[in-house]
Parts: structure tokens; C-alpha cells; sequence
């Protein structure tokens, strides 16, 4: 029987492969101590997904003839962990992959031998697997989709030599950035010397889990952390923030901006729940409506001086966050998401009072889900003026203006944080 940690990699495994579907965010609850090594194996399984099915095909007999994902899973999760997890045993990596292979829910048991057979071979020289695997093309775990991405992140920025380094960088773990919420800084933390307010890992320092569950602070990236570090005068008076679950950027805006009124739109109910709990949590107010916001906004006699439309999207700029996404970006049905932004765009614009400012953002590379939008917006509202609230070190060279940029996209060969992309309009 295999161990849990090694079960629920697999289950995420077939949740991706055989579903199409991300991974859940809560895959890992109830690992315990075993959570960091479920993790490390997931992560490693999916980054380098198209390597090891590479691997295994010339060394099966009949190499053109589809092998079912259960002995799939069953062999990446086997030989990921005698590649690059010095700490497991062969006996546990083999005995385990075996397993799996034996479980009828997620694995393929006439194929019990096979796993085996080709475990224990890689097994007798562990470094000349990995040195085999490293060797493979990076672009083997690349799907179109992520092909994309990459020229799409670097284009804009006059880098689109930089694929290799861009990737390279994308296929290690995150470093996980913190924002503190009250009382002081927990040991193991420290400032990010390049970013005020936002908290990292010290060196060699333990996830900081207590002081999370306690509500003291926050995980949120550095990419957020910085676009909501817009520089806007005003003081706004009524706030929205349209598409706020899991409520990240709906605590920074209670908290930058502790006067006004607040109102935190949700669509799925489950979400809304959770953000709703979340905000108490934390002693914030707000109104927090389950809703569709471009419904909601279009019922008319509402209007807001600060909106924060943070839109559901490819996530394409989270692939080093998300390695399964690179795996089901493909499937993605990118006109119906960017008529969705585009939908509860016009409605967000149709609410924003003059002098207000609208934020849009979107933790996508993708032009067509933020770019595009900016250029038909300011086309069809003559109204709408670009407001330079960001660093102009955080537009691209042909959007920085003298006092900063009103288009929000970091170099990702210099930024270490998510993909995103946001633009500010204010009203006259
Ligand atoms: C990118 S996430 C927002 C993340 C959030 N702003 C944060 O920083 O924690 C987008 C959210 O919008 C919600 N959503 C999607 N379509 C929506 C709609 N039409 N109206 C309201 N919420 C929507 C999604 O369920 C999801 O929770």
C-alpha cells in the first residue's frame, strides 16, 4: 500500500492528465509531515512531465503503442524520486511506484512488472538517471501553450532570445512573499530589501504556517504586493473590489484605504463564504455580495471611486506557481475568458465616478487579456485617461511615462514575482 503522500501525488497527477483539470488547492491536507515531500514529488513530476515520458518510451517494447496513465503516473512518480530525491531510498521509490501501479483506482495493475523491471534498472546508477534526464531538451515539458507564454513575457520587453533563461527560471519552486497584518514581524521573516512592506524567508527559515493560521499575516507575491503600491492621491470614498475571492487584494485595499466604504463582489458562493470568514478573520469591513459583478453593476445607481477589477484568467503569468498549467493551457478556451474580461470591463467602467480610478489586472501575459482591452477601451471612451499610478521601472520600455506607467508589466527577466499585467484609468 502506498504511502499517502505518494497516493495523493498520483490522484493529482490523474486530476491533471486524465481530467483536465488544476490541481485543488487543498491537495496536500492531511500529508502532515509529509506535505513538503508531496509537494517536492508533485512538483517535480509535472516540471518535468514530458522528460520522463520521454524516457520510458524507447525502454518499452512496443514504444508506439499508448501505455495508460495509471503505469504513467505510477513510473514519473517512481523515477522523479530516484532522479532528484537523494533522500528516498531505491527500496521506498520502487516498492511505492509499484504500488501504485497495483491500485486498480489510479493504476494500471497488469503493468505490476513492467514498473518494476524498469524502477529497479534506473535504480542501479542514480546519477547517470539524472544526468540522462537532465540531458533531455527543456522543451520537451514546454506545451504550445507554454511556448507562448514565454515569447509573449519576454516580446514586449525587447528580450525574445531569453526563452531558455525565462524557463529555467519558471521550472524552479517560488519563494513565497508575506505582508504582514498586525503585531510585529515573526522571527524567520525578513524585509524584501527591494519591495516596502513585503516579507521574505529568512535563509534556511521554516514556513511560517502558526503565524499564517493565526491571521497575523498573509502569503501574497510580490506582484500583487507591487501593483497595489499604486501611488493615488485622493481619497476614495466608496470602493469596489469586483472579483475579490480568496480576498488578498481586498484586505490591502481595507487596509491602505480604512475610511471608505468597501464592497467585495464574489460570484462562486463557496468563495464568497470563504472570503467573508477570511475578512472577519482579519477585522476588516466590508460588504461582501455573492454576485456576478457585471449583472450587479449594470443594475444601475451604484458608482465607485476606487475599482479593483482583478479578472478571472488564463493565469498563464503563474506557470512557475502552477506547473500543471503549462499541461492544460491548451485546452483553455481563451475567446470565451477574454469576452468574460471584456464583459465586466464596460460594466466596472460604466460605475467608476469622474476622477475616479479603475484597476484593472490580470496575472496573465497574454496581450489579448489586458493589452487589448486597454487600446479598444481607450478607443471607444474618449472619457477614460491613462493615470500613471506604478514605478515607471514596472511598464514596458514603450510604456513609461515621466511619472511612472499606467500599464503594470514587469520585466520578467528582472522581476522576481507572478505574470501580471494591469492598467489604471481614471474619468474626466
Ligand atoms: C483572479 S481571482 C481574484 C483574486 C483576488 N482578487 C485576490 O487577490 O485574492 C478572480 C475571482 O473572480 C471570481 N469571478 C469570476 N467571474 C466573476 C464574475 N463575473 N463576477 C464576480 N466574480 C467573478 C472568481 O471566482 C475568482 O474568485
Amino acid at each position: 500500500m502506498p504511502t499517502p503522500a505518494r497516493l495523493h501525488v498520483a490522484h493529482a497527477l490523474h486530476t491533471v492528465f486524465g481530467d483536465g483539470e488544476r490541481v485543488p488547492d487543498l491537495w496536500d491536507r492531511g500529508l502532515g509531515e509529509d506535505a513538503a515531500l508531496g509537494q517536492a514529488l508533485l512538483g517535480l513530476c509535472l516540471r518535468n512531465w514530458g522528460r520522463l515520458q520521454a524516457f520510458v518510451k524507447p525502454q518499452l517494447k512496443d514504444p508506439d503503442r499508448g501505455v495508460p496513465l495509471g503505469t504513467r503516473v505510477a513510473l514519473a512518480v517512481g523515477l522523479a524520486q530516484l532522479a532528484w530525491l537523494p533522500g528516498v531510498t531505491d527500496f521506498a521509490a520502487v516498492n511505492e511506484a509499484v504500488g501504485l501501479a497495483a491500485d486498480r483506482a489510479i493504476g494500471f495493475p497488469p503493468h505490476r512488472g513492467l514498473v518494476n523491471a524498469l524502477l529497479r534498472r534506473a535504480a542501479k546508477d542514480r546519477g547517470a538517471l539524472r544526468a540522462a534526464l537532465d540531458g533531455l531538451p527543456a522543451r520537451m515539458d514546454r506545451s504550445p501553450f507554454a511556448e507562448r507564454v514565454l515569447a509573449e513575457a519576454l516580446a514586449p520587453h525587447g528580450r525574445s532570445a531569453e526563452v531558455e533563461a525565462l524557463w529555467s527560471r519558471l521550472s524552479q519552486p517560488p519563494h513565497a512573499a508575506f505582508r504582514l497584518l498586525k503585531g510585529t514581524v515573526p522571527e524567520g521573516l525578513e524585509p524584501d530589501p527591494a519591495l516596502p512592506g513585503c516579507l521574505r524567508q529568512a535563509e534556511g527559515a521554516p514556513f511560517p504556517r502558526a503565524w499564517l493560521e493565526s491571521g497575523a499575516g498573509m502569503v501574497q507575491d510580490r506582484s500583487s504586493q507591487a501593483l497595489l503600491a499604486y501611488a493615488w492621491e485622493p481619497a476614495p470614498a466608496r470602493m469596489l473590489d469586483a472579483c475579490a475571492a480568496p480576498g488578498g487584494k481586498t484586505t490591502v485595499l481595507a487596509l491602505r484605504h480604512p475610511g471608505a466604504g468597501l464592497w467585495a463582489l464574489e460570484r462562486q458562493p463557496r468563495r464568497a463564504e470563504r472570503l467573508k470568514r477570511t475578512l472577519a478573520q482579519r477585522g476588516l469591513a466590508a460588504e461582501v455580495v455573492q454576485a456576478d459583478a457585471a449583472v450587479w453593476l449594470e443594475e444601475g445607481g451604484r458608482s465607485f471611486d476606487l475599482i479593483l477589477l482583478d479578472a478571472p484568467c488564463s493565469g498563464s503569468g503563474t506557470l512557475q506557481k502552477h506547473p500543471e498549467l503549462p499541461w492544460l493551457g491548451d485546452a483553455l478556451d481563451l475567446p470565451r475568458l477574454v469576452a468574460e474580461q471584456r464583459r465586466l470591463l464596460e460594466a466596472a467602467v460604466g460605475c467608476l465616478t469622474p476622477g475616479g480610478l479603475l484597476i484593472y489586472a490580470v496575472c496573465s501575459w497574454l496581450p489579448e487579456e489586458a493589452a487589448a482591452h486597454r487600446e479598444a477601451l481607450l478607443a471607444a471612451q474618449p472619457g477614460l485617461r491613462p493615470a500613471n499610478i506604478w514605478p515607471a521601472a514596472f511598464g514596458t520600455p514603450a510604456d513609461r511615462g515621466e511619472g511612472g506607467t499606467s500599464f503594470f508589466r514587469p520585466d520578467p527577466m528582472t522581476w522576481e514575482g507572478e505574470g501580471f499585467q494591469a492598467f489604471a484609468f481614471t474619468r474626466s
